[in-house]
C-alpha cells in the first residue's frame, strides 16, 4: 500500500519513556540515545571493550554509516526507522551465537506482528523480508577470549516510516512497516515490544531451549524445503534448502545428492 509520507515527530523516541516502559528489563538499564552516530553497533563495540554491562542499549535516530553484512551499507535516514544495538555477554556456549540473530529476528517477527498484523519472514541468515522486500537486518559481532563470550553485539535495523520510493536507489527491493500498512508506527512502541520478546527469548536460551527456539525460527522462515542458489566468492550452489545446521549453517541438498554445508559468512542466497 502507498502513503505519503507522514512527519514523524522527533519525539516518537524518547529515552525516558523507554525505561519507564520496560520498567525491570534488563534493556532499561544502560540506554544510550543519539541523534547522530556512524553506527551503533561500532559504538557498541566500542563500549563493550571499555567493560559497558549487559543490556546496554544504544540507539540511534540516524546513522551515518550503518553497517550491515558482507561489509554492505545500512541506509539509516533519520526520523523515520529503528537503528539499535544491545550488547549482551552471554554464558552459554559461543557454538551458538547465531542463536542470538535467531532470537533478534524472532522477537522482531513477533513484534511487527503485534504492532501492524504484518507478517514478516526471515531470510537466512540476518534479514527480514515483508512480500519479497527487504524490511529489515540484523548485524552480529562477538568477541571470544579464553573460549568464552567477551560480548556480542546484536544490531537490529528495521524500516519503520520511511518511504524507500521518496529515497535514492536501494541494492534491494525495500520496503517498511508505514509503507505497507499505510499508517505511521511509533518507533519507541515498536522497539518496546522488540525489547520485551527479545529478553524472554534471550532468557530461554540461557534456560536450554534453544532446540525450541530454532524450531520457531524454523516456522518463520523463508525457502526451507525449496529450490535455491547460493552465490559465493568463487562458486555458485544449486539445491534444495534441507535444514538448518545447530551452528546457523544452511544443509542444501545438492544436484548430486549431497549435502552441502553453507556458513553465512560470505554468500548470498535467493529462491529459484
Ligand atoms: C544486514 O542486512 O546485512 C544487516 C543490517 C544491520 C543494520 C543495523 S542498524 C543498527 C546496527 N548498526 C549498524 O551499523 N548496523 C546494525
Amino acid at each position: 500500500m502507498k502513503q505519503e509520507s507522514h512527519p514523524s515527530p522527533e519525539s516518537d523516541i524518547r529515552v525516558d519513556r523507554i525505561e519507564e516502559g520496560l520498567r525491570q528489563s534488563l534493556f532499561a538499564k544502560n540506554i544510550i540515545f543519539h541523534k547522530k552516530i556512524d553506527s551503533t553497533n561500532t559504538l557498541s563495540k566500542e563500549l563493550a571493550a571499555q567493560g559497558a554491562p549487559e543490556g546496554t542499549l544504544v540507539l540511534a535516530d540516524e546513522q551515518t554509516a550503518g553497517r550491515g553484512r558482507l561489509d554492505r551499507q545500512w541506509h539509516s535516514p533519520g526520523g523515520v526507522n529503528l537503528y539499535f544495538s544491545i550488547l549482551l555477554r552471554p554464558t552459554f556456549s559461543t557454538d551458538q551465537v547465531f542463536t542470538l540473530t535467531m532470537i533478534l529476528a524472532l522477537a522482531s517477527v513477533d513484534a511487527v506482528k503485534t504492532v501492524s498484523s504484518l507478517d514478516v519472514v526471515i531470510k537466512w541468515p540476518n534479514d527480514l523480508y515483508f512480500n519479497g522486500k527487504k524490511i529489515g537486518g540484523i548485524l552480529t559481532e562477538f568477541s571470544v577470549r579464553d573460549g568464552k563470550f567477551e560480548f556480542a553485539i546484536v544490531g537490529l535495523g528495521l524500516n519503520v516510516n520511511w518511504h524507500p520510493e521518496t529515497d535514492e536507489p536501494m541494492l534491494y527491493v525495500t520496503t517498511s512497516i508505514g509503507n505497507e500498512t499505510g499508517s505511521w508506527v511509533s518507533r519507541e512502541t515498536i522497539l518496546m515490544e522488540i525489547l520485551r520478546v527479545f529478553e524472554k527469548y534471550y532468557e530461554a536460551l540461557h534456560m536450554g531451549q534453544g532446540r525450541e527456539i530454532h524450531e520457531q525460527w524454523i516456522r518463520k522462515a523463508m525457502f526451507f524445503g525449496k529450490q535455491v542458489e547460493i552465490v559465493a566468492d568463487d562458486h555458485i550452489i544449486v539445491g534444495k534448502a534441507q535444514r538448518l545446521d545447530t551452528d546457523g549453517a544452511l544443509i542444501v541438498l545438492d544436484k548430486q545428492g549431497n549435502e552441502q554445508k553453507i556458513l553465512y559468512g560470505d554468500v548470498s542466497v535467493r529462491e529459484i
